[in-house]
């Protein structure tokens, strides 16, 4: 299912399973973008705002998951809906490059695919968290599970207890890459697969790829954007 934003900004989101560099790659291609004269915005999920944040830490200290998956989808999705409210919705309508960590691919894949929440439970939150925000571009960035799992734990610093995602096992993590994967062949026009390996210029010269065309032709400076 694709929805097409009217927007003048553009709301492009990255996915991806646990040490895919993410976050990195979200920095490089702020900072190429920032290079270009155009304004960016950088945001995650779950977070975003304070009320999301506050949700976050429901969800990832573990208290929400005796719950079940489903009231975990619900969970999400609330703090999604003020997340765009408050962060997605303005920054799109003032014309950003919105870059957003996680978005609701996250949630058809941990709890939909992974969690066995239904497709069509899901799509409904979607719909009432959303309503017209709808990314224009999803980069999905693709690693191996042992490797993926190597960088995150590498990441974490020393003592720091894994949260309640990280802690599943290689299993759960190639179930994720799978269903992630999955969603590059149903929406093809909006989900991009990205191949994560490689050394972070690499991956971010991939990004840029599938990026640009989305870019107007137009520098806000009045110069091609495609002169660079
Ligand atoms: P985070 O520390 O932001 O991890 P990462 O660096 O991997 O993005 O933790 C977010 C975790 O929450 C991550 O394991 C994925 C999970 N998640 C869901 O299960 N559903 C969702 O809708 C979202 C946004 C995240």
């Amino acid at each position: 299912m694709t929805k097409k934003s009217k927007h003048t900004g553009i709301f492009i989101t990255f996915e991806g399973g646990e040490g895919a560099g993410k976050s990195s790659q979200i920095k490089l291609l702020q900072e190429k973008l920032e290079g270009v004269n155009f304004k960016t915005l950088v945001t995650r999920e779950p977070g975003g705002t304070a009320g999301a944040e506050a949700v976050r830490h429901v969800i990832l200290s573990g208290h929400a998951e005796k719950m079940g998956a489903d009231v975990e989808a619900m969970l999400f999705a609330a703090a999604r809906a003020d997340h765009v409210e408050r962060v997605i919705r303005p920054a799109i309508n003032a014309g950003k490059i919105v870059l957003c960590d996680r978005f609701f691919d996250s949630t058809r894949v941990y709890q939909g695919s992974f969690g066995k929440v239904s497709m069509e439970l899901l799509h409904s939150l979607e719909h009432i968290a959303c309503d017209d925000i709808w990314p224009d571009l999803t980069l999905i960035l693709d690693i191996p599970p042992q490797e993926g799992m190597k960088r995150a734990s590498m990441r974490r610093k020393k003592g720091d207890t894994p949260d309640r995602f990280e802690k599943e096992n290689m299993n759960a993590q190639q179930i994720k890459r799978d269903a992630f994967r999955r969603l590059t062949e149903d929406e093809p026009e909006r989900c991009k697969l990205i191949n994560a390996m490689g050394t972070e210029k690499q991956v971010a010269s991939r990004i840029w790829k599938a990026v640009k065309p989305l870019l107007p032709n137009k520098k806000p400076s009045g110069k091609p954007a495609n002169d660079r």
